[in-house]
């Protein structure tokens, strides 16, 4: 693997590794006033929430890797105490970007960006009305990391008020991620939008599974199963014995083997109708390797470990 040590490449070296690698990361987009009344709004992702008892997130308004200049967003927090921040939806990218831009201290950037500023209920600084959720907070400390250029002021803030908008929410009151649409920064230009295929869905583990280690060795050697197949089989609560495999596996209807049937049933990931075509006569075992596949796919995990014992124990 490459090898990188900060102290001896640098910081824009490092810096380039890692928004590569720690990504996507969220967006504060944080508004925060001036001591003369000047509204302040710039995005963030060294960002994140670190409890919910108090709720509090923390971000970085870093020193300039440049000149290792302060940003007014810092200057504002230590002059007032308070911010609010702001999450990004993707419709709201062009103009967050814009507002990144070096404007000077004195100027308006809800004027500039073009978002509409609306009073908070418990900070000075504006809300951003087109965000679909706003948190209204007060600073609790800022760490100062460093004082070289790039190093980070983490700005620990107390989430004192909570808005959001009703649009995003699904029928149980729940943020919906898809309405949400956020974005999250990668490295060098890149973004990512949570939409579409980018989200899905992995339930908690639900008891202590299985684990690695019990893993039967012909599991462990096979060569058709993922890391992620692997990792289902394992979180599974226990290895069916072989008198329950096989009892499962005979209560299914013995049919008549036919590849098109068989791949017509794949094709609608119906497991056990592809296994009821391959009881009856010697077929390849391969046929049964793809049962296991589209079981794992459909996260069917007791069937995947039913048919894997039961071959096991042929
Ligand atoms: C998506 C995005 C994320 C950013 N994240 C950070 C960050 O975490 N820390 C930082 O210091 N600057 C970050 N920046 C750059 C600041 O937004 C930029 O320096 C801004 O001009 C600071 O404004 P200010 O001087 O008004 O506070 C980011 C820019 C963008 C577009």
């Amino acid at each position: 693997m490459l090898n990188i040590n900060p102290q001896e490449v640098g910081n824009q070296e490092s810096f380039k590794y890692l928004v590569g690698a720690v990504s996507p990361r969220p967006i504060a987009f944080v508004s925060t006033i001036s001591k003369d009344g000047i509204n302040n709004l710039s995005p963030f992702s060294f960002f994140n929430i670190f409890g919910s008892n108090p709720p509090v997130l923390v971000f970085s308004p870093s020193r300039r890797g440049r000149d290792n200049t302060l940003k007014d967003t810092y200057h504002n927090l230590k002059e007032t105490n308070e911010c609010v921040v702001h999450i990004v939806s993707y419709d709201m990218i062009e103009k967050m970007n814009y507002a990144s831009s070096e404007f000077d201290s004195d100027v308006d950037e809800f004027e500039k960006s073009g978002f509409t500023p609306i009073d908070s209920k418990l900070v000075k600084a504006k809300r951003v009305k087109e965000s679909p959720v706003h948190l209204e907070c007060k600073v609790l400390e800022i760490l100062e990391i460093g004082g070289k250029a790039g190093s980070g002021n983490l700005v620990v803030c107390e989430i004192i008020n909570i808005h959001v908008n009703e649009n995003v929410l699904d029928e149980k009151g729940h943020i919906d991620p898809f309405k949400l649409d956020t974005i999250g920064r990668n490295g060098g230009n890149w973004y990512t939008r949570a939409n579409g295929n980018a989200l899905f869905e992995l339930a908690k583990p639900t008891g202590i599974g299985i684990g690695y280690d019990k893993l039967p060795e012909y599991i462990k050697e096979s060569d058709y199963l993922t890391a992620n197949d692997i990792g289902k089989l394992i979180s599974h609560i226990e290895i069916p014995s072989i008198d329950n495999a096989n009892k499962y596996i005979n209560q299914l209807t013995k049919k008549e083997f036919n590849k098109v049937n068989f791949e017509f049933y794949e094709r609608q990931n119906d497991c056990e109708s592809m296994l009821e075509l391959l009881l009856n006569e010697k077929v390849n075992i391969n046929y049964f390797n793809r049962v296991v596949k589209v079981a794992l796919s459909q996260r069917q995990v007791e069937i995947a470990w039913n048919v894997l014992v039961y071959l096991e124990g042929k």
